[in-house]
């Protein structure tokens, strides 16, 4: 036996106790004749004493010891003289009786600490020594927990968990696939899934009317905090369900990891926006409703009143930043050029301020008089001391860069506490979204998407804005400002499903080479089904109070999507290549 107790276990009740712990050396330090070592592993630090009269061979070999070396003690527990309330094991120290060094260590390239001096490329070379230190270790202890949470519950309602290929044919997110080349195909590629989207409605088709699975999803994406090309979907599929059911369901999944995992309860149900609302008031499908500062149009109010950038304008909105009036012109002209950043794209900002004095005092006095401004303030709920920010433009358009800005202040104003959770669910998506650079429809969810049964009639017809009107039983599962799952209510009849294909300019034949399996497999009595994913990792950040989802994948990939640990992606030899009937067209 290595060990008797773990490195985060031995408390003041053990005291006297003869103990075995193992584990890496995180520190030693010499004072007067006493050795000092915390001993850590995954389950905490425990502090090690070997004494100034211990035997010379053991002081020797305590002072040998460098910060990661693996070691083996045996000692007794001691109360310790001046407590560490900070740590768990705070009250005791082991007096060392003898050391066995199991492994000795390189010097590591950073501190291996709740928090370590080494930069993120390097962090991520060492992974393995990263991973050792305690932050990460929560993270992937939340993981596991949830996982076992979202296993549970599932289990409980009758899912089955059934596993799909990775190595597929492509699937349509939106995203570009990874593909592998076949050997045994010679000119033949698999695509690596996107998501087990067709697989899981073939699974209804099957029969298996309650179906999930933890399961790794591939795209070939710009990467950003909260994607990586690879990533972990929990994804589900019901069968002979509305969707109501499925909103109940995964809420009710929701809950139980909230409340088990964090403590922490959830409004019972969960609100319900829908799409056209979210994208009003809060410029964005996944609002985030921690805070107010909603968006208001103000076209009608500012119009007509000889200032062409507005009157030129299909909407004029605002929202109402609580408390900043007293922004100087330097603020203003600082926050002019961030909302003209390309990432923003607005021309201009107009601003209103309401000053604490009751006066007002605006970037348009010229064109509104003060009871003008107030009328456009009080639209947008502002009181005074608040400060009026103005876009305008194409409706859409601006209303998503004030959903930019309103989260931009509320970053700036500590608005968004990563630990207050506001869930909610997003619903009556648009089923079809339109391209003016392509002149083409875009599914807005996927193509497996069905549109709401009283919306049909626009679906069938060949009008581009009876089709803009068609809605879908789509749903997305928001929190916080970000997107954490969704899913819809499925197309199950062939037809509809070839007719879907055609409305997005996907012709007979390229439907059928790339679908035909799933259009034919609806021929064989497929159910009224429906599902949804939520992104795994993101769940887990979330949860654990980050925006960014690389710490809690054990191996992740840089921003590049590069894993700079493995040194991958990397190339192949040419034997391999010729192998795969590969040719690289990428000049040395
Ligand atoms: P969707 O494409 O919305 O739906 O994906 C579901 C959820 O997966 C997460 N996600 C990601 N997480 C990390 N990195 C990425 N690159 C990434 N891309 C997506 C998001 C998202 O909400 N088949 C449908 C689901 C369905 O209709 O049932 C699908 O994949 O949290």
């Amino acid at each position: 036996m290595y060990r008797s107790h773990t490195c985060g276990e031995l408390r003041i009740a053990d005291k006297g106790k003869k103990v075995t712990l193992a584990g890496w050396v995180q520190k030693s330090r010499k004072l007067g004749g006493m050795t000092f070592i915390d001993l850590r592993d995954r389950y905490g630090i425990t502090q090690l004493v070997v004494e100034a009269d211990a035997a010379p061979e053991l002081v020797e070999k305590a002072a040998s010891l460098g910060r990661e070396f693996v070691i083996q003690v045996e000692g007794e527990v001691l109360e310790r003289e001046s407590k560490n309330p900070k740590m768990p094991t705070g009250d005791i120290e082991i007096k060392v009786l003898n050391i066995n060094i199991l492994n000795v260590s390189t010097v590591p390239p950073f501190t291996i600490e709740e928090v370590s001096d080494g930069g993120e490329d390097l962090r991520a070379k060492y992974r393995y020594l990263d991973l050792r230190r305690p932050p990460l270790q929560r993270a992937l202890a939340l993981r596991h927990r949830l996982a076992q949470e979202i296993r549970t519950y599932l289990d409980g309602e009758g899912f089955m968990e059934i596993e799909t290929p990775y190595l597929i044919k492509s699937t349509p997110e939106g995203a570009r696939d990874f593909v592998v080349p076949s050997r045994m195909n010679p000119g033949t590629f698999y695509a690596l899934p996107q998501s087990p989207q067709t697989f899981k409605q073939l699974l209804m088709v099957a029969g298996y009317d309650r179906y999930f699975q933890i399961v790794r999803c591939f795209r070939d994406e710009d990467l950003r905090a909260d994607r990586q090309p690879e990533f972990t979907q929990i994804d589900c599929e019901m069968s002979f369900v509305e969707q109501d059911d499925v909103l109940n369901t995964f809420e009710g999944m929701m809950r139980q990891m909230f409340k088990n995992a964090l403590g922490v309860d959830i409004p019972n149900p969960l609100p319900r926006m829908s799409w056209y609302d979210a994208m009003d008031k809060y410029g964005s499908d996944k609002p985030d409703v921690r805070f107010g500062m909603e968006i208001h149009e103000v076209t009608p109010l500012v119009q007509g009143c000889g200032f062409s950038v507005f009157d030129d304008s299909r909407y004029v909105g605002a929202i109402a930043v609580p408390g900043c009036a007293e922004y100087t012109r330097k603020h203003l002209d600082e926050l002019t050029e961030w909302v003209k950043r390309p990432q923003v794209g607005a021309k201009g900002l107009v601003y209103v301020k309401l000053n604490a004095d009751g006066s007002i005092k605006s970037s348009v006095d010229k064109f509104y008089s003060p009871e003008q401004l107030k009328a456009v303030a009080d639209a947008c709920g502002a009181a005074t001391g608040d400060l009026l920010l103005v876009l305008c433009g194409e409706k859409r358009k601006t209303q998503t860069r004030l959903g930019v800005l309103r989260i931009e202040m509320g970053n700036r104003l500590g608005l968004r506490d990563p630990k207050v959770f506001a869930p909610l669910w997003i619903v009556d998506f648009p089923l079809l979204e339109w391209s003016d650079e392509d002149g083409r429809f875009y599914a807005m969810h996927h193509p497996f998407t069905a549109p709401k049964p009283e919306h049909e009639k626009w679906f069938y017809s060949d009008k581009k804005e009876d089709l803009e009107r068609v809605c879908a039983n789509a749903y997305d599962f928001v929190l916080n400002g970000t997107e954490l799952g969704g899913g819809s209510i499925r197309i199950h009849n062939a037809d509809m499903q070839k007719r879907m294909f055609e409305v997005l300019g996907i012709g007979p034949e390229e439907a059928e080479y790339k679908f035909g399996f799933i259009i034919n497999a609806f021929k064989f009595g497929a159910p009224p089904h429906g599902g949804l994913a939520f992104g795994f990792d993101r769940v887990c950040a979330l949860f654990g109070g980050q925006e960014t989802i690389r710490d809690y994948i054990a191996f992740p990939k840089n921003n590049q999507g590069r894993d700079v640990m493995i040194d991958s992606p990397s190339k192949i030899d040419q034997v391999q290549m010729d192998e795969l009937f590969l040719a690289s067209t990428v000049k040395e």
